[in-house]
This record gives C-alpha cells, sequence and structure tokens, in this order.
C-alpha cells in the first residue's frame, strides 16, 4: 500500500531540503515528489514519510540526501555543453596567462565529470606545451553517486558520439572486447582533475588557492534568489580579482545581489 503525505508532513520536507541543499521545492511537485519517494519508502522498508525524514535527517541521513537529491534535480550534462565558456577560455582567458602558466578552476556542480573533463581537454589543447604549464581542475558535486561515476571517467560511447574524431583519439582510450562501447578519459586528462563532495549550501569551502575560474553552470536554476546571491557572493571571494564566474545559458545574474561585472551573457568578472 502507498504511503500518504499530510501537508505538515510535505512543509517538512520543503523546509529540509531547502536548508541542505537549497533547493525551493513548489506545491505544485507534490505529486511527483511523492510518487518518487514511494519507491524510496519501499525500498527501505518505511511505512510513512515520517519515518523516511527521521531516516534522512539520522545518522544515514547524507548518503540518503544524495538519492533524495537525484530524485528532485536533473543530473543532465554533456561534454563540451554550451561551448562559449570553452571558447572563452581557449581565447580570452589563456592567453593572458602565458606568462605564469598556471591556471586554477573550479567546476562547482560536475555532476558525471563531462564539463570538468571539458575543461581539462580545452586547456590541454589551447597551449603549445601543455606539461610546461600548472593546470589544476577541480570538480566537485553534492551526489556522491555522480561524482563516483565521474572519477572512473568512463562513458558510454555514445556520449562522445558528436566529438571531433581527433579529440576523441588524443583524449580517450576504447574499451575492448565486451567493454567496446566504452571509452576512458585519458590519464593526461584525468589527472588535471580532482574530485570531491562540496555541497554549494555550506557556508565556506576546501579551496586554498584563489580561482580563476569557477564554472557553476545550470544549478543555480533550482536555487531561489537569496540562495544565488549568497553563493555568487562565496564565488566571489574564492577568485583571483581578474577571475570569471560562467554560469548556465538558462540562468541569469540580473536579480541578484553581485560585486561581478557583466562581460557577456552567462560571463561576469571580478574586476
Ligand atoms: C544539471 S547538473 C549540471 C552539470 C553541469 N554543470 C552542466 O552544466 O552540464 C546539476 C548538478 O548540480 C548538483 N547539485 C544540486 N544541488 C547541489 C548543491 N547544493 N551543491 C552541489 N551540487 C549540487 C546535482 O547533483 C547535479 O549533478
Amino acid at each position: 500500500m502507498n504511503a500518504t503525505i499530510s501537508d505538515t508532513e510535505y512543509s517538512q520536507f520543503q523546509k529540509f531540503i531547502y536548508e541542505q541543499v537549497g533547493i525551493t521545492l513548489s506545491g505544485d511537485k507534490k505529486t511527483l515528489i511523492v510518487s518518487r519517494l514511494g519507491k524510496r519508502l519501499r525500498m527501505l522498508e518505511l511505512s510513512t514519510y515520517q519515518e523516511y525524514l527521521d531516516y534522512v535527517r539520522g545518522d544515514a541521513g547524507q548518503e540518503e540526501l544524495t538519492n533524495l537529491l537525484d530524485l528532485i534535480s536533473t543530473n543532465k550534462t554533456d561534454f563540451f555543453r554550451e561551448p562559449v565558456h570553452f571558447d572563452f577560455l581557449r581565447e580570452k582567458i589563456l592567453p593572458t596567462l602565458a606568462d605564469v602558466r598556471h591556471i586554477r578552476i573550479w567546476s562547482s556542480a560536475s555532476s558525471s565529470g563531462e564539463e570538468p573533463y571539458s575543461i581539462a581537454m580545452t586547456l590541454h589543447d589551447s597551449v603549445l606545451n601543455p606539461s610546461h604549464w600548472s593546470f589544476k581542475v577541480l570538480a566537485s558535486d553534492i551526489s556522491t553517486r555522480v561524482l563516483a561515476k565521474a572519477a572512473a571517467g568512463v562513458y558510454e560511447d555514445e556520449r562522445i558520439a558528436g566529438l571531433d574524431p581527433e579529440l576523441v583519439r588524443r583524449h580517450f582510450l576504447r574499451g575492448k572486447g565486451e567493454k567496446a562501447h566504452f571509452v576512458k578519459v585519458k590519464p593526461q586528462i584525468a589527472n588535471v582533475v580532482r574530485f570531491t563532495r562540496i555541497n554549494l549550501m555550506d557556508d565556506t569551502f576546501p579551496i586554498r588557492e584563489p580561482l580563476n575560474v569557477v564554472f557553476c553552470r545550470n544549478v543555480m536554476i533550482y536555487f531561489d534568489r537569496d540562495t544565488q546571491s549568497r553563493l555568487v557572493r562565496k564565488f566571489f571571494r574564492y577568485l583571483k580579482p581578474g577571475g570569471y564566474l560562467f554560469i548556465g545559458h538558462s540562468e541569469s545574474l540580473q536579480w541578484v545581489e553581485h560585486d561581478f561585472t557583466y562581460i557577456a551573457p552567462t560571463i561576469y568578472q571580478k574586476m
């Protein structure tokens, strides 16, 4: 039998999710959430939403939070999604760093890794002598499930179908035998990227060295204006003067309080 959710339980869920991950669940999502959550309840052999709330708030909570989050947000991503940012990195940012040959980038909602690996490939392919540069890409997400996939660096070959065959040859290894439909990111790229779990709601982030670029794409769309403002102010602190913030194509900082300078749609600079 399916458990039913009371209005009080649903508002407790809304409050809990907002506090934990910054996502605002609207009232009209109730039916959708309840049908998806019902499956988690059955799997965990819990009979009420209150029991589930107690469970996710308890010791097992952080891990279950990943499952819960997967039910309410999407991990959709692609290699070289929204290519304007990779072009900007190659054409506008890297040439200004040719003297120092040092760049630090944070992919702050990295999902299954396509974004940070695309950044590392862009860095590698845009300079004359990559081994003379210090490249580091920090990649983080709240979901340990997607981070595990990202760190493995293995993808079904349809995920790279649209990419330039030369780039694929340079940066991916093809599987053999029963793995023939899979590719793996080569070590020269994988070694540039470090994956870790970071919740963007945290007050501070474990980042010591000031950053040249923050990618925060297609996640702010889930956050309300106050949460977006707080987050953008935190990014500002972790960037070097002259550093950039890239956001998703359907996102804007127009209604958000911030100190960045608008450069182009979805591109902002800390002057
Ligand atoms: C749609 S994906 C975006 C992937 C990539 N940035 C892109 O644009 O292709 C959104 C990601 O944000 C992550 N996410 C949601 N809330 C988060 C939070 N509070 N902290 C960190 N990551 C979060 C999700 O787990 C998901 O993997």
